[in-house]
Formats: C-alpha cells, structure tokens, sequence
C-alpha cells in the first residue's frame, strides 16, 4: 500500500547541507506494521513527516516517489493533500503535551477531524438553552474514546489537556488519529514519554487497532526490543540512511549491517547468561555536509577504504530483506 523509493529531504544550513532522510526506500503491506528504528537524530520524523508533506521549512523534500494506493503524494495538489491527512493517512506526533490544544475540550479536538472531512454530515440539533449541538458527532467521539480506553468518556469529552495524564493523553491522540479510519496510520514515538507499563498498554492498543481495523502502521521507535515485539518488519535508519530492512525475525536473528549488529548487542537483557553490554563506540556524525559512503564507516570496525567515498548501494539479502553495506558483497 506504500512504497517509498529514494526519498531525499534536505535542509540547508549555515554549517551545510543536512540530508535528514537520504535516500530512502521502504514498503509497506496492507494491514502490516512496520517498526522504523534508530538513535536520535536519524531522520525517524522527517521520514514520517514527508510522507504526509509535513516537512518544516527550510526543510524540502528534494528527489524520491512515495507511492501510496497506487499514487504518488509528492505529485498532489494541495487541496488532495488536506483530504489525504487524517482521513486516508493519519499521524500520531511525537509530543502529546503540545500537540493537544490547552485551550479546547479534549472531546471537541477529537471530533474535529471528522468536522473537517465531513464525515458525520451535518445532523445538527437544538438543546433547550438554544445551543447548537452535533449528535451523531458526539456519539462517534464517545465510542473513540472508549475505544482507546479513555474511562468515562461522558466525564473526560468536557475536560482540558492539563487534567489528562500522559497515558491518557497520548490515548487521545490516538483516538484523534483513528477518527477518520484511517488506512495508514504513522505513530512517532508513541510511548517515549510514558513509563513502561503504560507503555505496554498504548502499545498493546495500537495492536489492536492493526487488528481490528486492518489499519498498516508505521512505528517509530528508538527501542529495537519493541519493534521486535510489535512488528512483522523492521527498517533501521543512521544518520539519514536506511541501512537495513526486512522481516522481523531475520533482522533480529540474522542482522547484516554491522550498525544494527551495534544495537542488537547493546541491548540489556534479564534473562540468559549475564553479559556486558556492548556500546557502538564513537559518536553519531553531524548531519551537516556529510560526505559521500557510509556514514557508519568511521565507527565501523569491518570498514574499508571503498566504504568511505563509495556510494553504498541497497543490496538484496533473501525475497524481503536489503541492506545497505558492502560487507555483503
Ligand atoms: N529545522 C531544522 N533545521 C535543520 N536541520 C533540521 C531541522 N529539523 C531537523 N533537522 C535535522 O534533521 C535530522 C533528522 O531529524 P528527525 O527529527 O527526523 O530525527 P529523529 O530520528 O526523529 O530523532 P528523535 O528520535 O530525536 O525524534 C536531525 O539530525 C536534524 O539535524
Ligand atoms: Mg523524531
């Protein structure tokens, strides 16, 4: 259902170019969940972001096709475009606290993607202080936040952001990005900001959504233990590339790039024989004016002279699974 080839979103900069997603290519299947992995700073948003043409200037989508229900969203007009986000594809944002209006009712910021896109026709009633009120508007915002499992949702429709809690909030926007049925739903960091059994619950939620409503997701997570759990397919991003995809089990059993070997050992476990935790040593590069190759190469212990001026190209692992080194070669 969406197929990004070779996506390239720059920003200019003082210090130089910053190729935030460079050259990236990625699929996704009806009804899959795709979990997009990688350290701060990789280029996990701007992915998501230019896939809904969202990009913050001076930020441009330069070069690459993204490819959804057969057409491509960097061709539509703007107009298209409005009735592409929320309805065909929907975006959780990373932050809950400033994404929600402080000054709006949570329930009414819940029923405004369905205002927006028409969805519950106007069937508009009169109650007796002469207030005009959506019925069949209210009635699917209570079934949303049920759905999301927001307690009493006749009680907390009337209330503000502030007297929500994290977990709760983040149920919100959910329910706000669920509104309109999506088909393609992209969740940035859903659970970063919350602690881990509440984290379990969103993410057992979002599970629930891709069963129950067929709806494909794209999880964003730095987490590589999370996107194994939740996840039929993993794409591990560095500094703006992709440098590895493919099904869940064979990147997390059978890991090429010696970027995502770095996280699979850095990973703490509790159960097992005891081990060290092994951190990637050296530093993330800055994105500004980086040069051609690798950009994992000056951390690399397997790198080579070719690794850092070449070009790397997406080589083909097994029928799904790719990745960009030429360790494989
Ligand atoms: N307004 C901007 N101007 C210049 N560079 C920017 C701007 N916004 C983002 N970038 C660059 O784009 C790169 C990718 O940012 P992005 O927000 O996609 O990272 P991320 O993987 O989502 O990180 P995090 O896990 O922290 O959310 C960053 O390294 C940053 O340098
Ligand atoms: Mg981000």
């Amino acid at each position: 259902m969406l197929k990004i080839k070779n996506l390239c979103t720059h920003f200019p900069t003082e210090r130089g170019l910053v190729k935030a997603v460079n050259n990236v290519s990625l699929s996704l299947g009806s009804g899959e969940i795709l979990g997009l992995v990688g350290e701060s700073g990789c280029g996990k948003s701007m992915t998501l972001l230019s896939i809904l043409r969202l990009v913050p200037y001076p930020g441009k989508i330069v070069a690459g096709r993204i490819i959804f229900n057969g057409s491509d969203i960097l061709q539509k007009s703007p107009a298209e475009m409005r009735m592409l986000r929320g309805k065909e594809i929907a975006m959780i944002f990373q932050d809950p606290m400033t994404t929600l209006n402080p000054v709006f009712k949570v329930g009414e910021q819940i029923g405004e993607s369905l205002r927006i896109h028409g969805i519950m026709g106007q069937k508009i009633f009169q109650d007796k202080y002469g207030y005009k009120k959506r019925l069949a508007e209210k009635k699917r915002v209570l079934e949303l936040m049920e759905e999301v499992g927001i307690p009493s949702p006749d009680v907390r429709y009337q209330e503000y952001p502030h007297q929500f809690s994290g977990g709760m909030q983040q149920r919100a926007l959910i329910a706000i990005a669920l509104s309109c049925n999506p088909k393609l739903l992209l969740a940035d960091e859903p659970t970063t900001a919350l602690d881990v059994t509440i984290q379990a619950q969103i993410l057992a939620l979002l599970e629930q959504i891709n069963r129950e409503h067929g709806t494909s997701i794209i999880l964003v997570t730095h987490d590589l233990g999370v996107a194994a759990e939740f996840c039929q397919r993993i794409a591990v991003m560095y500094a703006g590339s992709l440098v590895e995809e493919g099904p869940t089990d064979e990147v997390i059993e059978r890991p090429y790039h010696p970027y995502t070997r770095g996280l699979l050992r850095s990973i703490p476990r509790i159960t097992g024989e005891k081990k060290r935790i092994e951190p990637i040593p050296g530093n993330v590069p800055d994105l500004a004016g980086l040069a051609d190759g690798c950009p994992f190469a000056p951390r690399c212990t397997l790198a080579h002279n070719a690794c850092r001026t070449e070009m790397i190209p997406l080589q083909q692992i097994s029928a799904h699974h790719q990745v960009r080194c030429l360790c494989v070669s």
